[in-house]
């Protein structure tokens, strides 16, 4: 292999030191600033998390409602956002319209942004937090045909969003303390998982010193793919095409058929050879979250169906395949009443706290050096141009 080491897909290459996230994926460990994902989801709250990602630490109760104020302040865009949003077709899948509204927040903040300054960089990254959420919201109206509609600031992060999406033209909207709960810890599950590809893509940008919000644009990009962040839409619709408890066999054996070009949605990870954490804490909170809206999914069948007979089948065994996170996510969003096509959307708000956690930490890392790849070629000899 010449003069590198061959590694594609990374698989056993370290990009950099983090002392966010870690994970042991032969034990199913996860754990945010060494806080324990199970803990974090029974105990904790979206924000507090993401202030935590964000600063290192829990912060007290008088940082956490400083840090809950500064969001809200935060939340509104610009009216040009809206003209940018509208401008695309109702049906334009709303990833595209959500990295292209972030790069338009650098075309706003980025000339008055000095990346030397800590409080700056602190400050941008709350932005993006806060209005990401906003952006997702106006994206979604903007699909249905609705009017833009502007954050209720005096409401919670997660309240926030959803009166923002669902609000009637009356303005009306109900929140349901069981849809805030279930988003919230959703966005808790999703908020890092240190150098997946959206996370490790921000970085790349980052080291280039471009800014935080073009980094986080091409981190939404990256994230798109149904190998990553689109797997929760990419499994609905597989559920859906399966239809039903008797076709899960075929569908297992489908996916045991390398030639037949179909993968389990949902299932695998590059680092979990056992279970995902995160897919046993959505997969517990599935059938409670759909008892307490009093929705019932024949989809949740076929996945509970579909879960048993590929944890029992020696194809998956062998290869260590277990449900991921997006496993179930899929269900609970369709429970909660966001369009399929708007999951990946869902997945990108949690992880935005990921991603600039990741560039904070990045930006005064000593040892950060421009993300630069080498290569084995493979091509032709120096040859004559005749
Ligand atoms: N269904 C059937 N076979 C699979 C699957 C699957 N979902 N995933 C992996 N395999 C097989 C694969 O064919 C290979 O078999 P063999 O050793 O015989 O060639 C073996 O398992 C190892 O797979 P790999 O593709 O080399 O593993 P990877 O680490 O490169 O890929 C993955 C990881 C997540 C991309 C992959 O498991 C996959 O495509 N899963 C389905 C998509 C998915 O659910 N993605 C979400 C990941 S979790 C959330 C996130 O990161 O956003």
């Amino acid at each position: 292999t010449g003069l590198f080491t061959y590694d594609s897909g990374y698989t056993a290459t370290a990009s950099c030191k983090s002392a966010i996230t870690y994970i042991d994926g032969d034990k199913g460990v996860l754990l945010y600033r060494g806080y324990p994902i199970e803990q974090l989801a029974e105990k904790s709250s979206f924000v507090e998390v993401a202030y935590m990602l964000v600063n290192g630490e829990r912060p007290d109760a008088a940082q956490l409602k400083a840090f809950e104020a500064e969001l809200a302040e935060e939340a509104g865009v610009d009216a040009s956002i809206n003209t940018l949003i509208g401008s695309f077709a109702r049906d334009a899948h709303p990833m595209a319209i959500l990295a292209a509204s972030i790069a338009q927040l650098s075309a706003k903040y980025h000339d008055s942004l000095d990346l030397a300054d800590a409080e700056q960089r602190r400050k941008a990254a709350v932005r993006l937090i806060a209005k990401v959420p906003t952006l997702s919201s106006l994206i979604y109206r903007h699909g249905k045909g609705l009017p833009a509609n502007a954050p209720d600031t005096s409401l919670d992060y997660v309240s926030r969003f959803l009166k923002q999406t669902f609000e009637s033209a009356d303005g009306k909207y109900e929140l349901n303390p069981h849809v805030v709960k279930a988003l919230d810890l959703l966005f808790i599950l999703h908020a890092d998982h240190e150098q997946n590809a959206s996370t490790s893509t921000v970085r790349l940008v980052g080291s280039t010193g471009a800014n935080p919000y073009a980094s986080v644009a091409a981190g939404v990009t990256a994230l798109w793919g149904p190998a990553h962040g689109g797997a929760n839409e990419a499994v609905l619709k597989m559920l859906e095409e399966i239809g039903s408890a008797d076709n899960v066999e075929s569908a297992v054996l489908k996916a045991k058929d390398k030639t037949s070009g179909f993968r389990l949605m949902g299932f695998g990870h590059r680092v979990y050879k056992n279970f995902d954490p995160r897919a046993k804490v959505i997969g517990e909170m599935t059938r409670q979250v759909l008892g307490q809206l009093g929705v019932t999914d024949p989809l949740l069948d076929v996945a509970i169906k579909l879960e048993q007979a590929a944890l029992q089948d020696d194809y998956f065994v062998a290869r260590k395949l277990y449900p991921n996170v997006d496993f179930y996510s899929g269900i609970i969003y369709k429970a909660l009443q966001i369009p399929t096509e708007m999951f990946t959307v869902m997945f990108a708000l949690g992880r935005t706290a990921g991603w600039v956690s990741h560039w904070l930490e990045q930006q005064v890392d000593p040892e950060m050096k421009i993300g630069r790849p080498r290569q084995v070629y493979t091509g032709h000899a120096v040859r004559d141009y005749t």
